[in-house]
């Protein structure tokens, strides 16, 4: 054991968390952005860390600092994170996917800084879109199980988060449960964002579901630490 590696429940694996929010560049200048924190991240981090695990954090953009103890590795584009996961996930236990990762980047990155045209009022970007990565490091997971091996490959446990808002016809838990079920990862987050709750807050509401559980795992409200320590006390038992 490494100094500073502390007995837990986690001791002696490891554990690689995406966190905070991807920039898709535009120019050297410019990048279309989210408002994730990358606190919920962080906070995850530090518990793993705090269980005993070795934790490497994949960290686009983040409002906060990354806690210590912890490999650092930026990834600030969803391309970037896409290419650490692909390298770092076949030697880690567990994969949390915390980070906000764009769904679209600009299809094409000026390699200087864009003008403003004379006249022009208004401008059209065009979109594409970008690749799952979550789904991806399952598919790849997956691909990898032989029905003769009782023990899963790396990343054993593969954890997403989904945060949703309920509307006239389903429930936040009803699309998280449909998110999960196209992820296929074994675990899914579910964060009902409908009052804004979750996107730079302290506290977090969330509702654990598992793809190999019909009812939910757990539900957990607090702050970001707290939720935290239950989802690792959660990873912890089923790996
Ligand atoms: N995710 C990912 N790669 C993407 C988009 C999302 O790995 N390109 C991960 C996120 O890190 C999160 C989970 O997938 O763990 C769910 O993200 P979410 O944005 O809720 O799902 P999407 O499939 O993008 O669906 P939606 O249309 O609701 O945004
Ligand atoms: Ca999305």
């Amino acid at each position: 054991l490494s100094s500073g590696t502390r007995m837990g429940p986690l001791t002696g694996r490891k554990v690689l968390i995406s966190a905070g929010g991807t920039r898709e560049p535009l120019d050297p200048v410019r990048f279309l952005g989210n408002s994730s924190s990358g606190k919920q991240g962080v906070a995850l981090a530090a518990a793993a860390r705090r269980a005993g695990a070795e934790v490497t954090l994949l960290a686009a953009h983040m409002d906060v600092a990354p806690p210590a103890g912890v490999k650092v590795i930026p990834t600030p584009t969803a391309a970037d994170l896409q290419a650490a996961v692909t390298k770092q996930a076949p030697s880690h236990d567990v994969l949390i996917m915390a980070a906000a990762v764009a769904d679209y980047r600009p299809e094409s990155v000026a390699e200087a800084k864009m003008k403003k045209g004379p006249g022009e009022n208004s401008l059209t970007l065009t979109l594409v879109e970008n690749p799952d990565i979550l789904a991806e490091a399952v598919a790849k997971r997956n691909a990898k199980r032989r029905p003769s091996q009782r023990k899963k490959p790396r990343p054993r446990l593969i954890a997403g988060f989904a945060a949703e808002t309920g509307d006239k016809e389903h429930s936040v838990l009803e699309y998280g449960q449909a998110k999960l079920e196209k992820k296929q990862c074994d675990l899914l987050f579910v964060n009902d964002v409908s009052g804004g709750a979750g996107f730079g807050r302290d506290d977090n509401a969330v509702t654990i579901l598992a793809l190999d559980q019909d009812t939910p795992v757990a539900e957990v409200a607090g702050s970001k630490d707290d939720v935290a320590e239950t989802m690792i006390r959660t990873i912890a038992d089923r790996l």
